[in-house]
């Protein structure tokens, strides 16, 4: 029994040795199975005490199980060397490499429309205008009346208008901001407005029956229309590029008196005509003119003592003039293809 004891505690320490290198988890796992095991031969031995007389029982008993124990122990330090072994090993092929570029989220960009209202800002506040808000949803009264466009006044077709009630409606023009800023303000006064504007017109390539427009409005002393040709000339060549050329055509607007339409020279052709300007070398951009006396009065400024410079531009045309983008719908359907050309 001895014997067999001291055998196979020889055998055991050999096969843990061999082991020794070894790091592999599972076969360490293996070797308490078949060495440590209820089927193992350690086992085998404990059972075959009964068989013994009991005063010898007990001493040898006592010998499988330290036997046993040591065996154990030092398969413990195995796995324990194992363990830190392979942890090491992972720690060495499995380094994070903290260079590489990380996961980029996708990054948002401003519409179109909103790149080309930043710029306007800033021209315009550089020359010291403000920015105003007004409402979308307008009373005739500032939409058309304060405007000179009284209730029968013909002008009133030039604009298709969405009603909400007799008296509400959906504003066809910034302009009726200038009398919200007019009344409430002294001169002088120095202001843009952007904004939405509304009109009852059929969708196609260039109309839509939302559009944007940027109203301007000066109102001081001694303002001229050479004021007024300054302050366009300096927003066109810094829009459009300093070679652009500006022109000048007489128009009528009910608020102004007298009126302009502004064009300028095609920044596709430089003014020899092509797809963009159709043919004609000009793009017209704007509407403008010196405030109409009847205007200033209305809102309680003395035209004798002041004068002002107004206009009205169309946000979308300059869109889609500066970067040649063919159809206005493009601008309104919120297709991310078209939109991600511009973030
Ligand atoms: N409100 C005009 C329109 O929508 C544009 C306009 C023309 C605005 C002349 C002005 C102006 O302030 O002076 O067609």
């Amino acid at each position: 029994m001895r014997e067999a004891l001291d055998k196979l505690f020889r055998e055991a320490k050999e096969a843990l040795e061999k082991l020794a290198a070894n790091v592999d988890r599972k076969k360490l796992e293996e070797f308490r199975v078949q060495m440590l095991g209820k089927k193992s031969r350690f086992t085998e031995l404990l059972h075959s005490l009964g068989k013994m007389p009991p005063e010898e029982r007990r001493e040898m008993g006592q010998m499988i199980n330290r036997a046993r124990q040591e065996i154990e122990t030092a398969l413990e330090a195995r796995i324990t060397a194992a363990n830190a072994a392979s942890r090491q090993e992972k720690l060495q092929t499995e380094r994070i490499d903290i260079t590489m570029p990380g996961r980029q989220a996708p990054k948002g960009g401003l519409h179109p429309l909103n790149v080309v209202l930043a710029d306007f800002i800033d021209i315009f506040q550089s020359m010291g205008f403000d920015v105003v808000d007004g409402p979308e949803i307008e009373t005739d009264y500032y939409n058309f009346e304060a405007l000179n466009v009284p209730a029968d006044h013909p002008a009133r077709d030039m604009q298709d208008t969405f009603y909400i009630t007799d008296t509400l409606l959906l504003r066809t023009q910034t302009s009726a901001a200038q009398i919200r800023v007019m009344e409430t303000r002294r001169p002088p006064i120095r202001m843009i407005c952007p904004g939405r504007v509304f009109r009852a017109d059929e969708v196609d390539a260039t109309h839509s029956p939302v559009f944007h427009q940027v109203e301007g409005l000066v109102v001081d002393k001694g303002v001229t229309m050479c004021d007024l040709k300054g302050v366009l000339e300096q927003f066109a060549h810094e829009i459009y590029g300093p070679e652009t050329k500006v022109r000048f055509r007489p128009s009528f607007f009910p608020f102004t008196e007298p009126s302009v339409e502004v064009d300028v020279s095609c920044a596709a052709c430089g003014g020899a005509g092509c797809r963009i300007c159709k043919g004609v070398g000009w793009i017209e951009i704007l509407g403008a003119g010196m405030v109409h006396p009847r205007v200033l009065a209305g809102c309680g400024i003395d035209p004798e003592e002041y004068a002002g410079f107004a206009f009205g531009i169309g946000l979308d045309r300059l869109t889609t003039t500066r970067y040649k983008i063919s159809d206005i719908r493009l601008l309104f359907e919120n297709d991310k293809r078209f939109l991600e050309q511009f973030s």
